[in-house]
């Protein structure tokens, strides 16, 4: 464990609150932060440490704390007031950073608006925070990275001024949650799944993450994002790469990231002519969540009037590959579903020979492999077994093969990153090819959906997303897997 000193730039905001001093805190409690250690918070009030610290202890109020913890937590915080927009501010961090009281290892964090990424990344550079003369130096930047392929070609190309490679560390939360990284682990430790993965057992592969939750004050964002940047290209199509990957050499980031990266640059480029039939749309009206009513996105605080925002996308994505071809992979994400559920479910081919014709399974079921992220941690066989009594007839059996249920321990996924970063270790973290090529994967149905102004499905919130959505699916016997407990 090395000393280092996290500084957060946006610290007084809501990632800070919700997700970066819970997640440090917990490391601290864990025994994970070293005696040398501080966090120094960068913002905009008129704060001295004190006044930080004690905001801190309220934000961590909200769940248990240890006295003990808190209080050495507590004495690693610092405040640095200043305005990033003020470049005046940089050459004072950078002697208040540099003074006794900090360890030379640097983080900085960027928990804030993506437009300032580049300015202030450049003032790091400017006043040589970025140099690596003495401790070593890190830069952590939050999604979006982007907002299409131009733009994240002319970020990167920005922070690479002042940055190299190894410095940087693209988060993409969803890769810090041990049921994500719980995909490999059940792909390449067990042998007996790889000589099915493949196109010739595999009929199609769904990939879902719903929510029930609403835009949830955050349309000031969300309303220019829509649910394609803010899930579909970071997040599920991270998932994608892990499901589809091949076994990467070894563990470590190159090799892994190399293979995703394989994954993105196989996938069949969507023509902007073809994006109707691979890729559907639709935004959450009034309706139910959860015996409660609620309204539709429109009316959502801070909503344009005219808003064709989706908050719902699905996608079909074929992976170009010997192992892949013409399997399809359905994405689909929605807020104000019926229930918030991550899952990826895998369905196989039918048996070539329909042994059973003349008895009375009329039509047998396929089997599926469902791997269920969140709020469950499962993973589950669905297998045909003969029903008890003299009739020949089928029903489905389930086989769990890890333990099922909402894991209360489970780690936040901030916790393992955040950690990393520390560790310099990358391979939670994304190499710029793959932001580039997945933006490539997003980029043709982004110009055809931002010039179709005029009109957007809609679906009730609280059902499961549009019934349109369903024209993606390239065979009649294929349907969306839900949750676990859904019956096809
Ligand atoms: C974020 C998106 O990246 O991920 C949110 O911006 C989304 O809109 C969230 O709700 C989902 O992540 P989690 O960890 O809550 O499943």
């Amino acid at each position: 464990m090395e000393d280092c000193t996290y500084v957060i730039f946006g610290a007084t905001g809501n990632l800070s609150k919700v997700k970066l001093m819970p997640a440090l805190y917990r490391l601290d409690a864990a025994g994970r932060l070293s005696p040398g250690t501080r966090i120094v918070g960068f913002g905009r009030r008129d704060w001295d440490d004190g006044a930080w610290r004690a905001k801190v202890c309220e934000w961590l109020a909200v769940r248990p704390t240890d006295p003990d913890v808190l209080a050495r937590f507590c004495a690693r915080l610092f405040f640095f007031n200043g305005d990033l927009n003020d470049a005046q501010v940089f050459p004072g961090l950078r002697d208040y950073l540099l003074g006794d009281e900090f360890s030379a290892n640097l983080i900085f964090y960027m928990a804030i608006r993506p437009a300032d990424f580049g300015p202030v990344s450049r003032q790091l550079g400017e006043t040589g925070l970025n140099r690596e003369d003495e401790g070593w130096r890190r830069l952590v930047i939050e999604k979006p990275f982007g907002y299409d392929l131009e733009s994240a070609e002319s970020l990167n190309q920005r922070l690479s001024r002042d940055f190299r490679e190894s410095q940087i560390f693209r988060i993409d939360h969803y890769l810090g949650k041990g049921t994500v990284q719980n995909v490999l682990v059940f792909r390449f430790a067990n042998l007996m799944l790889e000589p099915l993965w493949n196109r010739n057992f595999i009929d199609h592969v769904q990939i879902t993450h719903s929510e029930s939750l609403g835009v949830e004050g955050r349309a000031g964002y969300y309303d220019g994002a829509g649910a394609l940047r803010d899930m579909l290209q970071s997040h599920l199509l991270q998932l994608l790469t892990l499901v589809a990957m091949e076994p990467p050499a070894s563990l470590d980031a190159e090799s892994l990231r190399d293979e995703k990266v394989k994954v993105l640059r196989s996938i069949r480029p969507i023509p902007q002519s073809a994006v109707h039939a691979h890729a559907f749309r639709a935004q959450y009206g009034a309706g139910s969540v959860n015996g409660k009513k609620v309204t539709g996105y429109l009316e959502e605080e801070q909503v344009p009037e005219h808003s064709v925002t989706e908050t719902y996308a699905a996608l079909k994505l074929f992976i170009d590959n010997w192992r892949w071809r013409n399997v399809p992979f359905y994405l689909r994400t929605g807020k104000r579903m019926k229930k918030g559920n991550s899952m990826v479910a895998i369905r196989f081919k039918h048996p070539p020979q329909q042994l059973f014709r003349e008895t009375r399974i009329e039509q047998l079921k396929p089997n599926w492999i469902l791997m269920n992220l969140q709020p469950s941690e499962c993973i589950r066989m669905e297998m045909q077994v003969k029903q008890n009594g003299l009739e020949m007839r089928a029903e489905t059996t389930r086989l769990d093969a890890s333990q099922c249920g909402v894991n209360l321990e489970q780690l936040d996924a901030y916790e393992a990153l955040l950690l990393d970063v520390i560790d310099g270790d990358h391979s939670l973290f994304l190499r710029y090819d793959e932001v580039s090529w997945a933006w490539k994967v997003v980029d043709p149905i982004l110009k055809v959906w931002s010039m179709e102004r005029d009109f957007i499905h809609t679906y009730a919130s609280g059902s499961w997303g549009p019934t349109e959505a369903d024209r993606l699916f390239v065979q009649e016997d294929q349907v969306w897997r839900n949750t676990l407990e859904d019956e096809v």
